[in-house]
């Protein structure tokens, strides 16, 4: 469920994948960088997580391994590198940071965020426990460090539904996305306690839209991602996470495709599958673009933007997340 990216050894072979998408003038600005940073990676013994959002020059140019929120905390337990560069977004290193606490994880720029995990803070959670005493607490991964700490269990958009289950109670308190706390509640018999949290990317997308681009294509395969509204996911032939939406393309071949979702996922998953045609309305994550290839070497020259949590966070927040990737898929 993650990708292990080829290394392609030059930039050459590395643009013959992705020129569909990136005009040749940019291109000569991303090689050098390109081949700088991975020289650098191996001889300072570093790990590049990317997530599946990141543009293609990072995904298939610099990447080691690029995955959805659920396979990237996996992973990160997993590497024997000494330092993560995480190219994602600030909750995704501190998830990192969880996973290897012994390790240096570097984020490329401090100020990519998430509007679903900046929606809710620790102390909201002690709150909403103090008014449901004894109902567990289940976090998306798009939460800070202190709101993991408060959890229970955390879960991503790949296992909600089975995380939830795993409980065994009638009732959980799930936080913070309320589109998919809806998109649970549908798929479980467990009462669903909700909080106002959405994604800034997910929730423009409107069912109208959706069925627009249905009658102008017709036979077209429309894959949504379940922090969508209730009304697309309906409209939609697939709902699945990052990965799940790579893989429901690898496997079936849909002759036309739409991804709604992020931007730059269509530009990744068109690079390796070049038989499929893509229609790409999307929307920018305002956060993951902040990270780019200049920063990424920044971090690995000069080891800016480290990943500090303090023991006592660590300790409370990481059980959350060990007991998610125990739960699997
Ligand atoms: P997944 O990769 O887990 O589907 O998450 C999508 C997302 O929006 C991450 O920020
Ligand atoms: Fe957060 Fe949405 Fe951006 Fe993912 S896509 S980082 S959930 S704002």
């Amino acid at each position: 469920m993650y990708i292990q990216q080829q290394n392609l050894k030059t930039s050459d072979e590395i643009y013959s994948k992705i020129s569909k998408s990136i005009p040749e003038a940019e291109w000569k600005i991303h090689a050098p960088i390109i081949d700088k940073i991975n020289k650098l990676k191996k001889e300072k013994n570093t790990i590049i997580l990317a997530h599946n959002y990141q543009t293609p020059e990072i995904y298939h140019g610099v990447a080691d391994i690029s995955a959805d929120s659920l396979a990237l905390a996996i992973e990160a337990a997993k590497t024997s590198a000494n330092k993560i560069i995480m190219c994602g977004v600030h909750f995704m290193a501190e998830t990192a940071k969880l996973m290897s606490p012994n390790k240096k994880v570097f984020l490329p720029d401090m100020s990519a965020g998430c509007s679903l995990s900046s929606s809710i803070t620790g102390s909201d959670v002690r709150l909403l426990k103090q008014k449901y005493p004894g109902v567990p607490v289940v976090s998306y991964v798009n939460t800070s460090a202190d709101v993991k700490a408060e959890t229970d269990v955390c879960c991503t958009s790949a296992n909600a539904v089975k995380v939830v289950e795993s409980l065994n109670v009638e009732k959980v308190i799930f936080l913070p996305d309320k589109y998919l706390a809806d998109y649970v509640a549908k798929n479980t018999k467990v009462k669903i306690i909700s909080w106002e949290g959405t994604c800034v990317v997910h929730e423009q997308f409107t069912r109208k839209e959706i069925e627009e681009i249905k009658s102008q294509n017709p036979g077209i395969k429309i894959i949504a991602h379940p922090e969508c509204p209730p009304d697309v996911i309906a409209a939609s032939d697939f709902a699945g996470s990052t990965s799940g939406m790579i893989d429901y393309v690898k496997n079936k071949q849909p002759k036309k495709v739409m991804l709604v979702t992020e931007c730059s996922m269509s530009d990744n998953v068109e690079a390796d599958n070049p038989d499929v045609s893509f229609i790409k309305p999307c929307n920018l994550c305002p956060y993951m673009k902040k990270i780019n290839l200049k920063k990424i070497l920044d971090c690995l020259e000069n080891e800016t933007n480290e990943i500090i949590l303090d023991s006592k966070t660590i300790e409370a927040a990481r059980k959350s997340v060990i007991r998610m990737t125990e739960i699997g898929r």
